[in-house]
């Protein structure tokens, strides 16, 4: 069964407990944290995380797409994350390994991200390790761009990967992912569909859930 992620990042956050509500059928909340260095976008962090925390149970899927990210493990782990996804261009390998451990320490579940320029077998020294990894399918840092066809036989290798090394691992996408798109993902081997324009550009947004849900295998 495939699961939805709603990126917050497309909700209004003057009425982001309104927008929090309207998402309550999906299978986990994707918060995008963005440090103007790692990405050329600055959006939310902390603070907002642990706000959240207090209005929903449902799954909490932070993407830190920050430079470093070791650094911050333990306050994203305090304010509420269940999911903790790094980018493996983040930061030297010994500081990723640091960082995983940091994340699986806290008892949160370990995610790791490559971008669309990042070959599958980046991910080769942590796979065993990890209970998801986040594929990109768009350049990092802005929701709304248009979904990277090229990244599909990617989709495809990793989840050869995981198949051989880490069943149990969960493979996420990320960016432009509709209907249509989400589909081509999933038949890849995507399990976990994050959606931010399609989610809150919809008129009816549980309908919207529901048919992202549908038109995957
Ligand atoms: C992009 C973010 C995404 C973004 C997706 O850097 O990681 O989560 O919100 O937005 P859409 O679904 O609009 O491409
Ligand atoms: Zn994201």
């Amino acid at each position: 069964m495939i699961k939805i992620a709603p990126s917050i990042l497309s909700a209004d956050f003057a009425h982001l407990g309104r927008d929090i509500e309207q998402i309550k059928s999906a299978d986990y909340i994707h918060v995008d944290v963005m440090d103007g260095f790692f990405v050329p976008n600055i959006s939310i962090g902390i603070p907002v995380v642990q706000s959240i925390r207090k209005i929903t149970d449902l799954p909490l899927d932070v993407h830190l797409m920050i430079d470093r990210p070791v650094r911050y493990i333990e306050a994203f782990a305090k304010a509420g994350a269940d999911i903790l996804t790094i980018h493996v261009e983040a930061d030297k390998p010994e500081e990723i390994s640091r960082a995983l451990a940091a994340i699986k320490n806290a008892g949160v579940s370990a995610s790791l991200s490559i971008k669309p320029k990042t070959s599958a077998e980046a991910l080769l020294p942590w796979i065993e390790l990890l209970d998801m990894v986040l594929v990109m399918t768009v350049e990092p840092g802005f929701g709304g761009q248009a979904f990277m066809m090229d990244q599909l036989p990617k989709i495809r290798m990793v989840r050869k990967m995981i198949d051989s090394k880490n069943p149990l691992c969960e493979l996420e996408v990320d960016g432009g992912i509709d209907c249509s798109t989400g589909k081509l993902a999933a038949e890849d081997g995507a399990n976990v569909l994050v959606a931010g324009s399609a989610v809150y550009g919809a008129d009816d947004i549980p309908k919207r859930i529901a048919e992202l849900r549908a038109c995957a295998p």
